[in-house]
């Protein structure tokens, strides 16, 4: 059985059941037909089949087949795609963004902040290694390290790239203090101040305060709820201005948690030869995905080195951990320099630590142990948000990550009710600061990952009940 023989197959089927070929509760064709139909074998319909079944698409009835779940998620439709006229601006969200940055995240409700549950086995893992290595290893008194990092911890990048289909040598390979880190690097690299830059919208607010931040131009390119990057507006907005450098979070963006299909990955490497400009990929969740398969990385189809790829451990284990990467293809030398002159080299303990925490097998069952939970907890947010907030509120489908985005109708502000939230220690991002545009204030992200309590069932109850208010008033 080929393993992307039944991928695609399941994919086409959730295109299907997504257009309404399939209704939820209808009966699924059988494994038999859809073998025959396909032209494929009889365990790649079984493998698509059960793999939408894990995916929450279908559900297998005892000698009667599958059958479309009837997802309660299905009951609020997934957000629209807002149509932007893309043009440069500045880019100016920084008080709203630092304030958000320094609500504490144990006190109250906080859905605010796209971070890991600290409730994974792994954790107290990490702390142990750091007990050990801080013995038996000498990290005191050894002068600096090389400004690419520890190469240990190099070698265990590589191996793990090769999942998102990345096959890069260890010296190809820098290591930093997180992803922010290394998109800034990566972004100082390939701009100069007045450039102008591409992202999705909406846009994870850490890239569009980095571009404030050098002095750059932003141009938002919509994003499909579904498969992330327009690459249509991206070409016309290529032929209009001279942009040059594309920022994209293309696996589970942040907010939206959608994963662009491998064939648009594919395509935009074709746009990046064809203008030739750099991509700077931030892949931070690739490794959190719901499906089977963990998606391709756009790096995986680049053969020029024009995609700088960047990620981090924040999301997989812990942001505390300060331990993130680049693969910048052609520009090393320039993105080793850049590291070289802001920070001249990094701790080898934590380096150490997460070397070792990447090789041993514990690190793989925990991302299987995130996911699952991840996912379970998605579909607990979205029984919640069905039951607390109006009919009209529109949810994203996360394929991966840690977060849900809601959008409600126009009416709606969410930076009023971040304000009002705050008062009864209520947390939330509101979708303000994910555009430069003012495009997104009906919308706002939540955290679902961390573990519920009865404090997070009121707060979101009282979310709601300010939306229906909110609604009411207009
Ligand atoms: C899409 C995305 N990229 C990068 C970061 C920052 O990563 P790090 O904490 O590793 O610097 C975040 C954190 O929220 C994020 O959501």
């Amino acid at each position: 059985m080929e393993t992307n023989l039944y991928a695609q197959l399941a994919d086409s089927l959730v295109e299907q059941i997504r257009q309404g070929v399939f209704r939820p509760s209808e009966k699924m064709p059988s494994v038999r037909l859809l073998a025959r139909r396909e032209s494929v074998s009889i365990s790649t319909v079984s493998a698509a089949y059960e793999l939408l079944e894990r995916r929450g698409w279908v559900e297998a009835r005892e000698r009667s087949g599958y059958f479309v779940q009837s997802r309660s998620e299905e009951t609020l439709s997934v957000p629209k795609q807002v149509r932007t006229r893309p043009r440069p601006l500045p880019t100016t969200l920084s008080q709203l963004v630092m304030e958000v940055q320094r609500g504490s995240i144990t006190e109250g409700a906080n859905f605010s902040r796209a971070i890991p549950s600290s409730d994974f086995p792994i954790i107290r893992q990490v702390q142990r290694t750091y007990t050990r290595l801080s013995r038996t290893q000498a990290f005191l008194g050894i002068g600096y390290d090389t400004p690419e990092g520890l190469l240990v911890l190099r070698q265990q990048i590589a191996r793990r790239a090769v999942d998102a289909g990345v096959f890069a040598p260890p010296e190809s390979i820098i290591v930093t203090t997180g992803c922010q880190n290394a998109m800034a690097h990566c972004l100082r690299v390939v701009t100069r101040p007045g450039d102008i830059v591409a992202v999705e919208s909406p846009c994870y607010y850490g890239q569009l305060q980095m571009i404030e931040a050098l002095g750059l131009q932003t141009v938002e390119i919509p994003a499909h709820p579904e498969t992330g990057l327009s690459l249509e507006a991206l070409q016309l907005a290529l032929d209009k201005w001279p942009i040059k450098a594309i920022m994209t979070v293309p696996t589970f963006s942040n907010p939206l948690g959608c994963n662009m299909p491998d064939e648009n990955k594919r395509a935009l490497v074709d746009l990046l030869d064809r203008y030739d400009i750099p991509l700077i990929e931030d892949d931070i969740y690739g490794d959190l995905h719901y499906a089977e398969q963990r998606p391709k990385a756009v790096k995986a189809f680049d053969k020029n080195g024009r995609v700088l790829l960047c990620s981090s451990l924040s999301k997989t284990i812990d942001p505390q951990f300060g331990i993130g990467w680049i693969i910048p293809g052609r520009y090393f030398e320039e993105v080793v320099h850049s590291k070289f002159v802001t920070s001249h080299a990094m701790a080898s303990l934590p380096q150490m630590v997460a070397a070792e925490i990447l090789a041993q097998g514990a690190y793989e069952r925990h991302l299987r142990l995130a996911r699952e939970t991840y996912r379970q907890r998605y579909q607990f947010i979205v029984e919640r948000i069905t039951e607390y907030f109006p009919p009209e509120t529109r949810v994203s489908r996360p394929e991966g990550g840690l977060v849900v985005w809601l959008q409600f109708p126009p009416q709606v502000d969410t930076t009023k009710l971040y304000h009002r939230g705050l008062t009864e220690h209520i947390r939330i991002a509101p979708g303000e600061l994910f555009s430069v545009t003012g495009k997104y204030r009906n919308c706002m992200r939540l955290n679902y990952a961390l573990a519920w309590s009865p404090e997070k069932e009121e707060a979101l109850r009282k979310l709601g009940s300010w939306v229906k208010e909110a609604m009411d008033e207009a």
